[in-house]
């Protein structure tokens, strides 16, 4: 399992740089928005030298088909061709998704809230597909059914894809898209620390250390 960061906030991706696999780091322009009216390509070199060599996933804001090739073209001249030019699965970002993906561009399919969508990103090419698992939730949508279906199509045509599921609101709806098959997910720093915000580890781990310290009257084994 790929585990990306889904936030543009640098001191919460230099902390769990440190703590975590990190295999990227997703974006879009809600997530932007968070950080007020950045120097954006700046921000995101900055977010580069922070997280080496794992991926960057970033948004186009084009509506058509046009914009969101300048858009993708600004970004690698930005930020180079090895990021991964997120284009939302309309009918102007699936003619792009095809465009892009005959010049070797890197492209994640994102805003999927259906199967369908799914089938077609897959159909095009894209190297990964976001379906966004909270929002699929909030619309009565199976979002576990959505992310089989897809990886079933993935394993059927022999395809390169692979699903980089999004939107998730606790790590429960994480779990359950990687029992699906999503080879990667993007998750809020806010889901990575409920993850760990559970008393019963920390009750273990303090009793652990209680233990070494009522038997040998020290706080670690090298003192
Ligand atoms: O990466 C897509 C994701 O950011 C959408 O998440 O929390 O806005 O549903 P959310």
């Amino acid at each position: 399992m790929k585990f990306m960061l889904d936030t543009l906030n640098l001191d919460q991706i230099s902390y769990y740089q440190a703590i975590l696999p990190l295999a990227g780091v997703t974006t879009n322009p809600s997530i932007i928005k968070k950080e007020g009216k950045i120097d954006l390509f700046h921000y995101l070199s900055e977010i580069k030298k922070v997280i080496g060599q794992a991926d960057l996933h970033v948004q186009v804001v084009g509506e058509t088909k046009d914009d969101i090739e300048q858009d993708a073209q600004t970004i690698i001249e930005q930020l180079g061709t090895e990021t991964f030019i997120k284009v939302p699965v309309t009918e102007a970002g699936l003619a792009t998704i095809k465009s892009l993906k005959k010049k070797g561009i890197r492209v994640t399919a994102t805003a999927i809230y259906t199967e369908f969508q799914g089938y077609l990103a897959i159909a095009a090419g894209a190297d990964y597909l976001a379906p966004y698992y909270n929002r699929m939730e909030n619309l009565n949508i199976n979002a576990a059914n959505v992310i089989h279906a897809l990886v079933e199509e993935i394993h059927r045509t022999s395809s390169k894809s692979e699903i980089l599921a999004a939107s998730f609101k606790n790590v429960g709806q994480v779990n359950q898209a990687c029992r699906k098959g999503a080879q990667a997910v993007t998750l809020s720093p806010s889901v990575f620390a409920q993850a760990f915000n559970m008393p019963a580890i920390q009750q273990a781990v303090n009793d652990f250390h209680n233990d070494w310290r009522d038997t040998f009257h020290t706080e670690n084994i090298h003192s």
